[in-house]
């Protein structure tokens, strides 16, 4: 069994104020599940993860949305891997379509981000996902598992990764992929983990799915049976994120 996930990437948003409100809502929401049934992680815009870390409830965690692809040094404007961990954060996104598509991340810098995010004891959610060219030309299954290979053929050990499914034109454009669209990438990776890497890593691994995540369409997406939980974006910023981390249920 995998424990649902929920993750809330709060991109390049936010101000101080509109943090604190967020951060309150999260906070004041009684009747989530507990955290024996869904894993919920946030991920503030990097200056904003002390203040974050320290009002948010203990029990959802933190993430980073990106760092540097090895140890820390003269890489002006990076943040390393070791600094989450100087912090007590536990989780870093790696390979968010945005990143690969704005800062020109390929697969191989990707898979070398999770590699040596993963050495340090960070948990990584690494993000995969094609284009509306690759999907309207058939090319989805293959996108997606290249992009997982580059990763499983540096990875060994999978306990500490979450793959998510975000498919880049349902990013931030409302066009959610329906459940059969999610179901039918998330069976075909896990059926790609379970040819290339093994049966207990295809079994154990969560995929999130993300794009366009809503309170409204989370329930049929989320009960999918390949669906393991979402990464959500602008949705995230919003106090219906509770009600998605709900879905759990
Ligand atoms: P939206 O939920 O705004 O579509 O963003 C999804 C996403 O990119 C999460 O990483």
């Amino acid at each position: 069994p995998r424990k649902f996930c929920v993750g809330g990437n709060w991109k390049c948003n936010g101000t101080v104020e509109e943090i604190k409100k967020i951060v309150n809502t999260l906070n004041a929401a009684a009747d989530v599940p507990g955290e024996d049934v869904v894993e919920v992680v946030i991920g503030p815009p990097f200056v904003y993860i002390p203040l974050v870390k320290s009002i948010l409830r203990p029990d959802f965690a933190i993430a980073g949305q990106n760092c540097w692809v090895k140890k820390g040094g003269a890489f002006t404007g990076e943040i390393s891997a070791e600094m989450f961990k100087d912090l007590a954060i536990p989780w870093v996104i790696l390979g968010h379509s945005e990143r690969r598509a704005l800062c020109g991340e390929s697969n191989e810098f990707v898979a070398d981000k999770v590699v040596y995010a993963l050495s340090q004891g960070l948990k990584v959610m690494a993000c995969v996902g094609e284009t509306l060219q690759q999907r309207e030309s058939g090319q989805t299954n293959d996108v997606v598992a290249a992009q997982t290979k580059a990763i499983a053929d540096k990875v060994k050990d999978w306990k500490n990764v979450v793959i998510a499914y975000e498919p880049v034109w349902a990013i931030g454009t409302g066009k959610v992929a329906t459940p059969a669209q999610a179901q039918e990438v998330h069976a075909a990776l896990r059926s790609w983990l379970e040819k290339n890497v093994s049966s207990d890593v295809a079994s154990k691994t969560r995929i999130l799915y993300g794009g366009s995540v809503t309170a409204a369409n989370c329930v049929e997406i989320g009960s999918q049976p390949d669906v393991d939980g979402f990464l959500v974006g602008g949705a995230a910023l919003k106090p219906e994120f509770v009600d998605i981390i709900k879905a759990a249920n």
